[in-house]
């Protein structure tokens, strides 16, 4: 398949990265049905489509987007808590659901025997292995890694990662959509981590430690990165805004694949998630958001 047959993307988890995954596709002029378990994350989903902060309506009020622009883009986007229903006519699938390798294998399990033939099926993973996701369908050669970053409609990369058995056409056509989307694409290996995380996890797992430690207040530690190196976000936002529990998630999968110990989930961060602050997401996290 080249990038001009694809018509029609599916979109399966409709969370943060989901929902910023659909709107790009949809603003790009394909047609995109979004799939999450139940109706109400549906409806959420679409609210921060339309009203969130780097969603359709924030673009228009920025003076970047014409409301037209945004009311047919929206448009482009049906949702539905059915797989079936996802699946029947995908030509690309994007899966941005849970960063857990079972549920993630159940699902391109799923996916490989209910879509036509020729659907390529991506992942969003942050560090999960693409060839074990492969190795759970009967067409390792469609399966990729499509990894998109936070937040999806500003950020400009995209990592396409070559499982061992994806092939060049389908690494292709993935670079081809997301130079479609806008978005620059670099091609990776699929080891833990793969390029960008491999690199900053330990960056952000040291922020944490150095908050743990109470070698600094969670705003002067972010201070010190952004005034200091011009990061354009200090790691403990960025922590914050990437979502407290994914981020424990994605220690944990490369930790337990490297045994290094740069990788170690911080206890604070363990705490945290128990406690039910995963960030933004939640209200709270390194920062209390329900005050701002
Ligand atoms: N958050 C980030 O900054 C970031 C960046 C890059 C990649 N990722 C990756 O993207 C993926 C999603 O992360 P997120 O932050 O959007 O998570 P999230 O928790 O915000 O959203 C996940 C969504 O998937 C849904 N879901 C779970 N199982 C499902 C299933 N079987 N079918 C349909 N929907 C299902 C959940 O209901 C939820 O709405 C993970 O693999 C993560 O590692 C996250």
């Amino acid at each position: 398949m080249k990038v001009e047959d694809v018509k029609n993307v599916t979109v399966i988890g409709f969370g943060v990265m989901g929902t910023g995954i659909a709107q790009v596709f949809a603003q790009a002029g394909y047609n995109v049905v979004a799939r999450d378990v139940s109706e109400d994350y549906l409806k959420r989903g679409l609210e921060i489509i339309k009203n969130g902060p780097f969603g359709l309506y924030k673009a228009v009020e920025k003076g970047r987007l014409k409301k037209e622009e945004a009311d047919a883009a929206l448009a482009r986007i049906k949702i539905t808590t059915s797989l079936d229903e996802a699946a029947k006519d995908a030509d690309v699938v994007v899966e941005a659901i849970f960063e857990n390798l079972d549920l993630k294998k159940q699902l391109f399990k799923d996916l490989d025997e209910k879509c036509p033939e020729h659907t390529v099926l991506a992942s969003n993973t942050s560090t999960l292995s693409i060839t074990a996701l492969g190795g759970a369908t009967k067409r390792p050669d469609r399966v990729v890694g499509m990894h998109f970053f936070n937040p999806v409609p500003v950020m400009k990369l995209v990592e396409v990662i070559k499982g061992i058995a994806s092939s060049d056409e389908t690494v292709q056509l993935i670079k081809d959509l997301s130079v479609k989307l806008g978005k620059t694409p670099v091609v990776v290996k699929d080891v833990p981590g793969f390029i960008a995380n491999r690199l900053a996890l330990p960056y952000l797992a040291e922020a944490m430690r150095a908050y743990e430690q109470g070698i600094a207040s969670a705003e002067d530690i972010d201070t010190a990165m952004k005034l200091g190196y011009n990061m354009p976000m200090g790691p403990l936002e960025l922590l914050d805004l990437i979502g407290l529990d994914t981020t424990l998630d994605v220690l944990e999968s490369i930790y337990r694949e490297t045994n290094d110990p740069k990788y170690a989930p911080p206890v604070i961060l363990k705490q945290m998630v128990r406690a039910g602050w995963t960030g933004r997401k939640s209200g709270r996290g390194f920062y209390d958001y329900t005050k701002k």
